[in-house]
């Protein structure tokens, strides 16, 4: 069992969104209703601290593009979302690729514990997309409950429901297939591996991890010239660092917002919310 968990949540929200074409950087997309992603996201992390978690969480850290005028911005977002939170929450600019935007809010997370009227120092991370607005409280409580009892790394994660392959470019001994008549290009990989499906899982966010391996497992990868664009989450840092990874359940509406029918299901997520609880939509 670990000591007290004092968890800062880490909010990466510096990427630029140009999957879903807005124009805009993907928090500052206003959803149906007029509130931000990521102020349906802080929402979601407010929820969370009020709900049934002792004060685990001490603070907030988001990660903001570091475009000025995006970053001031989302810094006025973050700036109501404290004041309604009470708890202290610091912006931080971010970086290229999403792992520089973590290593970035992970000195900032260390540094929430260091500072002064701070009770002790903070123990745990959650790093937590920004474009995933709709997290329940509940997935974040067994997040915190596994890291609690003494888990070192933990994801929230479903069950795919596609069948996933491994592909890999197309072997030149055999000329590619053109799709004759469709004026299509040649296919240009091919299928090298079928994984079985029972045994994936696609994972979400927050992710949670004890904050001094998580730095440690981001700077041996920084000092290994690891390719940032292929650190897609956190916790392979930790698997590659020798941590175990515990597995929670996660939930159909912690998906991603990344392309523009992703902004139909948010709009229908929060539709369904006004409908069972409109004071939480
Ligand atoms: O683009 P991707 O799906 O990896 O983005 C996941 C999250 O990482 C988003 O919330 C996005 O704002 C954030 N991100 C970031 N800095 C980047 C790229 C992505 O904070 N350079």
């Amino acid at each position: 069992m670990s000591p007290a968990l004092r968890c800062v949540v880490l909010i990466v929200a510096a990427g630029s969104g140009t999957r879903l074409g807005a124009g805009i950087p993907k928090a500052l997309v206003p959803l149906p209703g007029g509130a931000t992603i990521l102020e349906h996201c802080l929402q979601g992390v407010d929820r969370s601290h009020q709900g049934s978690h002792r004060g685990r969480l001490v603070g907030v850290v988001v990660v903001v593009p570091p475009d000025p005028a995006a970053a001031e911005r989302l810094e006025q977002v973050c700036a109501s979302a404290a004041e309604r939170t009470g708890l202290p929450l610091r912006t931080v600019p971010g970086g290229r690729e999403r792992a520089d935007s973590v290593r970035a809010g992970l000195s900032a997370c260390a540094a929430l514990g260091d500072e002064p009227g701070a009770a002790a120092p903070v123990t745990h991370v959650l790093v937590h997309d920004a474009a995933r607005p709709f997290v329940p409280p509940a997935v974040f409580q067994r997040v915190e409950d596994a890291l609690e009892a003494g888990a070192a790394a933990v994801v929230p994660a479903v069950p795919v429901t596609d069948t996933v392959k491994t592909v890999a470019p197309w072997a030149d001994t055999v000329k590619a297939p053109g799709l004759a008549g469709t004026g299509s290009e040649p296919a240009p990989f091919q299928v090298v591996d079928t994984p079985v499906r029972a045994a994936l899982r696609a994972v979400q966010t927050p992710q949670g991890f004890e904050l001094a391996a998580l730095l440690r497992a981001h700077e041996s990868a920084r000092r290994a010239g690891e390719d940032a664009a292929a650190l897609t989450d956190d916790s392979m840092l930790m698997e590659a660092a020798g941590h175990t990874v515990a597995v929670v359940n996660g939930d159909a509406e912690s998906f991603k917002i990344t392309s523009a029918l992703d902004l139909a299901l948010a709009a229908a997520v929060l539709q369904e919310r006004s409908a069972t609880s409109p004071q939480t939509a």
